[in-house]
């Protein structure tokens, strides 16, 4: 065998054996084994002096080559090892589990009512500009209820002071908005209304509403109705069925419920009427020149039709398992 052919056969060996390198203890083997100060690498090194001028340029280049190539791959490899202390990847561990929160179910109903609103133009009008204290004069007076009107005793009011209060619907906003910005107007808000009634199945003395206004030149009642008609499908769907019924509000002129068909039952969702001449003066504007619709409507229903909730208090409660389900 000549010594071309000697190292040809030590490259092979080198490769084979390279590849059964798998633990730290291997490596230092291999590299002690060819590499190392009595290593097989070394007998050939000795050898050179003693060939042919040409044969040494080519093994000396060949044993150089090797040389090089095995001490990058043992550094590279060590470091490898080293780093995973020689640990295996263990792939059949379970992963962590990560909780993943999601939106509570009435402020999903809030979310998509403004959505479905905004679609219909109307702009929202965000908590800074609609306090949930209020003055008795905007949550009461100003909508054409004074101080002792029958209709607020539908509405049983928690007094901070004799002038102040939590409000107990959204309607103060109207006032707000009228007050602050000139017409034409096109605004919704959704936000914590407060009456002073016990916890029951159907009740609570913090729960939400949205309220709607448009104020512009000659508004009619059949926009109203055009208006809560198309968000009683975009919430219910398309097949819901809707109605309106005579009502009564001191603040709005005429006044009406809005109904939805549930199953058999027509259920009260919105509460609505065209804006009264009387709110239209408190706030300085012209009966004459403008007109307006409002309704007002309450979240918890909405989102315990949607949900088939039965009870109001599971909104407030957190509890983790209710919660999760939605
Ligand atoms: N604020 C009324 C309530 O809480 C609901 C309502 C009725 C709002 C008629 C309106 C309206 O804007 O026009 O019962």
């Amino acid at each position: 065998m000549s010594i071309l052919d000697e190292i040809y056969a030590l490259k092979d060996e080198l490769e084979k054996n390279w590849a059964k390198v798998s633990s730290l203890q291997d490596l230092e083997s291999f590299r002690v084994k060819y590499f190392g100060k009595k290593g097989l690498l070394q007998d050939f090194i000795k050898k050179l002096s003693s060939l042919s001028p040409e044969d040494r340029r080519v093994v000396g280049k060949l044993v150089n080559e090797l040389k090089e190539k095995y001490e990058n791959l043992i550094r590279e490899k060590k470091d490898d090892l080293s780093s995973s202390s020689g640990r295996e990847w263990d792939l059949l561990i379970p992963p962590r589990q990560i909780e993943v929160g999601n939106l509570h179910p009435l402020t999903k109903v809030m979310e998509e009512l403004l959505e479905i609103m905004a679609g219909l133009g109307f702009e929202e009008v965000s908590a800074y500009d609609a306090p949930d204290v209020e003055w008795d004069y905007y949550n009461f007076e100003c909508l054409n209820i004074p101080p002792y009107h029958p209709s607020r005793e539908m509405q049983a009011t928690f007094f901070i002071t004799d002038k102040m209060l939590l409000r107990t619907q959204t309607s103060p906003v109207q006032i707000r908005t009228m007050l602050k910005r000139k017409p034409p107007l096109r605004v919704v808000h959704v936000g914590r209304v407060y009456r002073f009634d016990a916890f029951d199945a159907t009740h609570a003395p913090c729960f939400h509403q949205m309220e709607g206004l448009y104020v512009n030149k000659n508004v009619s009642f059949a926009e109203l109705r055009g208006t809560l008609e198309k968000l009683v499908k975009e919430i219910f769907g398309e097949k819901a069925e809707f109605r309106l019924m005579p009502s009564y509000f001191p603040f709005t002129e005429p006044s009406a419920e809005g109904h939805v068909k549930f199953g058999d039952r027509w259920l009260e969702i919105f509460g609505c009427g065209m804006v009264h001449p009387q709110v239209l003066k408190n706030v300085g504007l012209s009966p004459e020149e403008w007109s307006g619709f409002a309704f007002g409507l309450g979240i918890e229903r909405i989102a315990m039709i949607k949900y088939g909730i039965d009870d109001i208090r599971l909104f407030s409660d957190n509890d983790i398992r209710f919660l999760r389900q939605i």
